[in-house]
């Protein structure tokens, strides 16, 4: 087998084990599940769904939610996300890829998991290309 195609199967493995936590999103009011999947570096795994909110705008997405519980146990150091749903193409919205680089470095994995006429389909790319031209709070 390749290496990429090692790659490969292992990001099937990931799209089924977020498929499994599809049942934990709390999204009664849009019905869009989302599932994010975020490792760090030292390879912990942290899970996060959207948690919707009856005032709408107190919602929150999967990917900050995995984001904050991973922060919460003192990592800040991460190597993939991988952001899951069968409703929708789940481009993380502007608030998340905020959040995401306050952690993030430019080479982080971002793959886009989604379902397509029954079938799971990804878009592999880069936190820096989902993300350029990120606000810092100084010039270092
Ligand atoms: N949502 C996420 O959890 N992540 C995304 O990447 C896009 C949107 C959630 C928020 C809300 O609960 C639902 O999807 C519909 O916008």
């Amino acid at each position: 087998m390749s290496v990429d195609e090692e790659r490969e199967e292992k990001i099937v493995d990931l799209i089924k084990i977020a498929d499994e936590k599809l049942k934990y999103a709390y999204a009664r009011y849009s019905n869009i599940r989302v599932v994010s999947i975020l490792i760090s570096r030292d390879g912990t795994i942290y899970y996060g769904v959207n948690i919707e909110n009856a005032s709408y705008g107190l919602t929150i997405c999967a990917e900050r939610v995995a984001i904050f519980k991973a922060v919460s146990e003192g990592k800040t150091n991460f190597s993939k996300i991988l952001i899951y749903s069968p409703d929708t193409i789940p481009w993380p919205c502007g608030a998340c890829r905020q959040v995401m680089s306050e952690f993030f470095s430019s080479d982080v994995e971002v793959i886009i998991a989604y379902k397509e006429e029954n079938k799971i389909k990804y878009v592999k790319t880069t936190f820096e290309e989902l993300f350029p031209g990120k606000y810092r709070f100084k010039i270092a």
